[in-house]
């Protein structure tokens, strides 16, 4: 081993010391939280909405910002990217009460059948949840009737969050692409 690379060896070591260490100086409501997690019954949450997704008009809240060569020749949109910042609602109407937003990307990744990787963050803005997220990973082949995603992980209320989401069509424009679709929420969180 060079002088140099035991040096950084060293240095690297008493950095992950500090960072060991630095517990004092973190936020005492996240010291509070996990000493009350000692005693934590798992609670699960049910939550319901809307979510919209338009591509089109002046306005869209998703956007294309990538695809490949072959997507616009492949049946499946095979490689194309989109992100999103969609409101979600109580009811299925535009007009409907906003609870929060989904934020996120979705990329078109199946060849055979049209699968989204998506990718999101839900976030609420109302209720006892104002404030909290939740994280979304997973697979959703959208003409099936109900896709079933997990929840990989949250903040908030919702820290430490497992549980999964169940998402289902009530509207597509097949022509511009333009959705509404309804999601049930299972979260397990503390
Ligand atoms: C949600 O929380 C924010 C920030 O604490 C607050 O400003 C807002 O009034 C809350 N909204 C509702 C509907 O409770
Ligand atoms: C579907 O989208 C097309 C293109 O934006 C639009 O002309 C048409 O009115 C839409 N249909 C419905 C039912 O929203």
């Amino acid at each position: 081993m060079t002088k140099l690379a035991l040096v950084l060896l060293l240095f690297s070591l008493s950095m992950a010391m500090q960072l060991v260490q630095s517990t004092n100086d973190e936020p005492k409501e996240v010291d509070e939280w996990i000493q009350k997690l000692h005693h934590g019954e798992e609670k699960v949450s049910r939550l319901h909405f809307y979510f919209h997704d338009t591509l089109s008009g002046k306005n869209p809240s998703a956007v294309e910002v990538a695809e490949a060569s072959r997507t616009k020749k492949s049946p499946t949109l095979f490689g194309l990217i989109n992100i999103f910042d969609d409101p979600l609602t109580e009811g299925p109407e535009s007009t409907s009460k906003l609870v929060g937003r989904a934020q996120g990307l979705y990329g078109s990744a199946g060849q055979q059948e049209l699968g989204l990787l998506l990718a999101m963050n839900l976030f609420f803005t109302t209720g006892k949840f104002n404030g909290s997220g939740l994280t979304i990973l997973g697979r959703n082949a959208v003409f099936h009737s109900i896709r079933e995603m997990p929840i990989i992980g949250g903040t908030g209320a919702f820290r430490l969050a497992r549980g999964f989401v169940q998402a289902k069509t009530h509207f597509l424009n097949l022509t511009s692409g333009d959705a509404i679709v309804e999601y049930h929420v299972v979260a397990m969180h503390y």
